[in-house]
């Protein structure tokens, strides 16, 4: 039987699992991603993973038949280079190659998030619908684009970055880690809202909040769940810039369904309704109708899937 390993490639963790070919993700294996300490340990760590969860699996090295990886970052699938990934600290690596030299398997990338959108297609809260728009939300804002049950990659295979939609207007904008200003990501992701939450600290706002620095954001959705208002406008901040972006991504696209995974999902309906409303409030009728906005259905495990799933595919 062969096995697939699929690899979520993020700027905090590096999460590898083993699939089959029907995508069952048979055991699973996580570790940091090691950006401080520079590129070739972050490769490194991936080889050491990869070899370790096959390793520690009932599966032969021989067995495996390949290996995907999601990559969050910029990505050219064709020629396998991470353009730029500022959340890893690569530009410009030619990751298969080094990858396929490493293992000597075959290896695919993609983007982490058109990998995720993958996942949730093939077996998530996408398997039913043709058209879907999947956005992950963690240390960045990622987005995948599923038309007519494949990946829309675009041009240059940059198609889906939905994080970097400008949206806050100018005077309340602030650099992204693409460069430029205002981007979706510096608002709603992990680390925007930590960063919204040690603004509102710094400036002695009344709020339950300590200094959140190096604290998951599931402190601010916990805060606003137990009524800080404070917390509670981070949230709505993020959620209606969410919002915003999707009903511009409707009037475009016209997906049936927005599935939004990723860490910062799983604050649930606190994020989710605020998301729903602001959608309502700004998308023209017609686009609303019979169009849903709801969790991915396997979480964290949609990275791993989809990667794996760059094989089995083409
Ligand atoms: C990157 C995307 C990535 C996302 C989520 C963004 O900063 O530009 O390529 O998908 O983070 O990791
Ligand atoms: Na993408
Ligand atoms: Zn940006």
């Amino acid at each position: 039987e062969n096995i697939y390993v699929g690899v979520d490639l993020g700027g905090t963790a590096i999460k590898v699992g083993i699939c089959n070919s029907e995508g069952h993700l048979l055991h699973t294996y996580e570790g940091p991603t090691g950006t401080e300490d520079g590129v070739d340990t972050v490769i490194d760590n991936i080889e050491k993973y990869v070899r370790q969860i096959v390793a520690d699996s009932p599966f032969e090295w021989d067995q495996l038949a390949g290996v995907g990886a999601g990559v969050a970052g910029f990505t050219n699938i064709r020629e396998g280079i991470i353009i730029l990934a500022p959340n890893i600290g690569f530009r410009d690596v030619p990751i298969r190659a080094i990858l396929e030299n490493r293992l000597n398997k075959p290896v695919k990338i993609d983007n982490d998030a058109n990998v995720a959108a993958l996942g949730e297609a093939w077996s998530g809260a996408g398997r039913d619908v043709d058209n879907c728009v999947c956005y992950t939300l963690g240390t960045g804002v990622g987005g995948g684009i599923i038309i007519n049950g494949k990946v829309y990659q675009g041009f240059s295979g940059l198609a889906g970055e939905l994080g970097h939609i400008c949206v806050v207007p100018d005077l309340e904008a602030i650099q992204c880690g693409c460069g430029k200003m205002g981007c979706l990501e510096t608002v709603s992701s992990a680390t925007g809202i930590i960063r919204m939450a040690n603004d509102a600290v710094a400036r002695g706002d009344r709020t339950t909040l300590a200094s959140v620095e190096k604290i998951a954001a599931k402190e601010v959705f916990d805060a606003a769940k137990a009524g800080d208002e404070v917390a509670l406008r981070i949230v709505n901040r993020a959620a209606f810039y969410l919002g915003k972006s999707m009903a511009a991504v409707a009037a475009v696209l016209n997906p049936e369904v927005f599935i939004i995974g990723g860490g910062v999902s799983k604050a649930g309906e606190i994020l989710f309704e605020e998301i729903r409303r602001v959608y309502a409030q700004v998308t023209p009728e017609p686009l609303q109708k019979d169009v849903s906005i709801i969790p991915a259905l396997l979480g964290n495990d949609a990275g791993i899937v989809g990667a794996a799933g760059l094989l089995l595919r083409s």
